[in-house]
Order: C-alpha cells, then structure tokens, then sequence
C-alpha cells in the first residue's frame, strides 16, 4: 500500500484528490500537507494533516521521514494570472517546492507527481492538435516553471531514477474549492453566476478557445499516471491530456441550454487575453492514451449537467462558496 503526502492539498486540485486518494489507498496512509488558509470544510478533521512549507527542504523531509511516505503529490504553485502579478513568488514556488520534493525523493526513494500545464506552451507552439513534442517557448512565469519543472523532473528521473510521473493539465472545472488565480478560471467562475441567475462578465474574447476538463477526470488522470506499467512510459514529464476545448460561446450556450435567462457579457481582462491567446486551442493527448490508457468520462455536455446540478443542489442548502 502506498504511504502518500499531498503538499498543497487545500487547493481547487488537492481538496478533492484528498478524498479520492484516502478512498483508494486508506485513510491512514494519505497524509495533507497544508500552506495557508482557506482551508477546506472539515479539513482537519477527514484525516492525518500536516503544515508544511514546500520552499523548505526540512519541512519536506520531516513529513518525508515521519510518516515513512513513498509518494509525493506536489501540488504547490502559484497559477498564471496571479504568478504574472508576482514572478518571484512563482519562480520560488514553482521551482523551489519541486525542487525540494525532487531532493528529497532522491535521498527517500519515493515516486514524485507534480502537474504540469498548457501553460508549459507558448505562442510559437502549434496551437491546433498541439503534439506532445513540440516547441515549449512559453511567455509567462507560470509557463516557464512548468517547462523547467518537466526538464528537471525528466533529469532527476534518467541521472538518479526518482520516478516522476506528470500529466500537463488543462483548465480545470470543479465545485468544491474555487481555482487560485489562473487564466482559465473563468470557466469556473460562469458556473457560480448561472446557478445564482447572475449576469457574468466574461474576461476573454469569444473565440478564445483552450482545452479544459472536469475535475473527476483530473483526479482519475493524476492516479492513473502514478499507477501506470513504468515498461509502458515512452514519456515521462509531462503528458499532454484533454477532455474538452470550447470557448466562451460554446460554454455560454451550453449552459443556457439549462438556464435559458442567463446572460453573459464580455469585459476583457488584457493580462488574461495575453496569457489564453499564447495557450493551444486543443492537445493532442494520443500519447497518454496509448501509454497509460488516458480516457476521459466527462465532454463539454455531462461537464455542464453535473456543475449545475450540483451547485443548484449546494445553494439549496445555503452553502456560500461563491465567486
Ligand atoms: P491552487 O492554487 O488551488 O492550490 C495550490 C496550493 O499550493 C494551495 O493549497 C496553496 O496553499 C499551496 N501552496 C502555496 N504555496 C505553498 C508553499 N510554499 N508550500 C506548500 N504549499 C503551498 O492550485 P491547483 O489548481 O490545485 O493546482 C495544483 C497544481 O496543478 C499546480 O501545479 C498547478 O499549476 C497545476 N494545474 C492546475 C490547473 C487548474 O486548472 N487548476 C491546470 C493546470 C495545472
Ligand atoms: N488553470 C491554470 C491557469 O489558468 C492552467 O494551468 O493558470
């Protein structure tokens, strides 16, 4: 059975794989390191919990050596939009946390995930059925550490056999936490003004169209890849994986197929139009599929259906976690 530490597992991503992690490998065998609030509902009560600062190596070692942990989720970062705000901040977390988990991993033998991005991908980069090897010039600090955070995740794997594994998420869609500041937020965000019968104001142009998924299938992504035949990995750091690409039309008619008052107006965000316009329209994830067996369950249509049903359901019962 695997001995498991999260670090950055109150974010939109570490709050559900939480649960998820503890349903399949036990309770207590997934231990939560946190940051910095918000924190959860019931966070620390659902399990082994720990704090943890990820620039710290020591910090990381302890927890590493305490709870005799053979895999390590890192999950620590500071997302695009809010990284461009503060690249220092998103260097030295970007970098330094997985930097800290690869050393330490080194010295403890265990497996290491840390999620990349399309981000990891620039304006020069084929932005239609974006291949997995191709050009990775990315603009941002949020890209530039995710694309040396795949180059020295493959070093530490080839030079010192740390098994690191990572998926290149695209923008994910959830409704237990709210996302922490990226450029694809927005899809999460016309969710919560739908079900409110709010208008929402929209910070990219029609037409900008970038991969996206559904955070069930995010979740099965990030356990699959840790479980995957390691014979079968040609690739390693990082994995293209889709489920949808749309962009604010598609996703506004969509969810007017549900709520037939809802009205969506645009306002452009320039840093975020900046980011969204440099990014693929859709990946090619072939690759994840033949190595691993990528398949994802959720399109553009069950996505929607499910966010809605289950926000209305949250609002009925007063739950105010709104944007
Ligand atoms: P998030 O912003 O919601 O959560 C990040 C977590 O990191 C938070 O719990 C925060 O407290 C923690 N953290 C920040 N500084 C830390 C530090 N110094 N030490 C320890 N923890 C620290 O992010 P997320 O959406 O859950 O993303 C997790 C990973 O997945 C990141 O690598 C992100 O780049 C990647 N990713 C996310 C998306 C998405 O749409 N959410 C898409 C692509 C890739
Ligand atoms: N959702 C993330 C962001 O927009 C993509 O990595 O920053």
């Amino acid at each position: 059975m695997k001995r498991i530490l999260i670090i950055g597992s109150t974010g939109q991503i570490g709050s559900e794989l939480s649960w998820k992690l503890r349903s399949i490998y036990g309770e207590s065998n997934v231990i939560c390191g946190y940051f910095a609030p918000p924190f959860p509902e019931g966070f620390f009560e659902a399990g082994q919990t720990v704090k943890i600062d990820a620039t710290d190596i020591n910090q990381v070692a302890d927890a590493v050596k305490k709870y005799q942990i053979d895999t390590i989720y890192n999950l620590a970062a500071i997302l695009s939009a809010t990284a461009e705000k503060n690249p220092q901040l998103g260097w030295d977390v970007g970098i330094g946390s997985l930097m800290n988990c690869l050393d330490v991993a080194r010295e403890y033998h265990c497996a290491v995930f840390t999620p990349s991005s399309i981000g990891a991908f620039g304006s020069n980069t084929p932005h239609k059925n974006t291949p997995q090897d191709t050009i990775q010039r990315p603009n941002t600090v949020y890209g530039i550490t995710k694309v040396a955070g795949e180059l020295i995740s493959d070093y530490y794997y080839e030079r010192w056999g740390v098994d690191t594994r990572s998926v290149r998420y695209p923008g994910l869609i959830s409704n237990l936490t709210l996302p922490g500041g990226g450029t694809t937020d927005y899809a999460v965000e016309i969710f919560y003004k739908a079900v409110k019968n709010e208008k929402f104001v929209c910070p990219l142009r029609a037409g900008t169209f970038m991969d996206m998924m559904y955070m069930p299938d995010a979740l099965d992504a990030a356990i699959q890849i840790m479980e995957a035949d390691p014979a079968k990995l040609k690739h390693r750091n990082s994995f293209n994986i889709t489920a949808m690409s749309f962009d604010p039309e598609r996703l506004y008619a969509e969810i007017k197929r549900h709520i037939p008052g809802f009205v969506m107006e645009y306002d452009i965000d320039p840093l975020k139009q900046a980011i969204a316009d440099s990014w693929p329209d859709n990946m090619d994830d072939s690759c994840a599929r033949i190595e691993w067996g990528w398949n994802p369950k959720y399109n553009l249509e069950a996505m929607t259906k499910d966010m809605i049903a289950i926000l209305k359901k949250k609002m009925a019962v007063g739950n105010e976690c709104y944007f």
